[in-house]
């Protein structure tokens, strides 16, 4: 089975006053690869509320991948790497590198994100950017690579 949680970090998307659509980017690609999505959150940039909804559904085994939007630039409410860092038990350098490294080659602006992934219990987190666009040029090239991962820890 290949569960997705969708997580956006947006103040403004959390008050209302922001439409999300990076999360429902998400949505639409990873359906597309064959996955099921189980939850959609939109939280404010909190680094605990954000840290315990990746916990609780990595813990009540809700999912086994968790696709985080936003919160991870320069501003002091971006605290999504912080959050997702709080929770995992081991880390997965090399998918933040390849995105990195594949978005550079689109905008060199890409190296302006602090995004991590990791592992807790039977769940992969990867944190993704917060602009539609990004989100959509990061999952892309990776989600193929994601289900042998995926395999081999459930
Ligand atoms: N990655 C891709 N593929 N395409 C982009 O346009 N924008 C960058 C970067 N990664 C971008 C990208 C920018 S401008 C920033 S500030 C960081 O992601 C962090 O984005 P966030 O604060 O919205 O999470």
């Amino acid at each position: 089975m290949k569960r997705v949680a969708i997580i956006t970090s947006s103040d403004a998307g959390y008050a209302g006053e922001r439409e999300d659509k990076s999360g429902p980017a998400i949505k639409e690609i990873a359906e597309k690869e064959g996955y099921q999505v189980v939850s959609m959150d939109i939280l404010p940039d909190d680094r605990d509320m954000l840290a315990r909804r990746m916990a609780q559904i990595a813990d009540e085994n809700l999912a086994e991948l968790i696709l985080t939007t936003g919160g991870t630039g320069f501003s002091v409410r971006d605290v999504m790497p912080e959050a997702t860092e709080d929770v995992i038990e081991r880390r997965v350098p090399g998918i933040p590198e390849a995105i990195r490294a594949y978005s550079m080659t689109i905008t060199k602006r890409a190296m302006l994100s602090r995004a991590t992934a990791g592992i807790r219990r039977q769940t992969l987190i990867i944190n993704l950017p917060g602009s539609p666009k990004a989100v959509r040029e990061s999952l892309e090239y990776i989600i193929s690579a994601l289900g042998h991962g995926i395999e081999i820890l459930t």
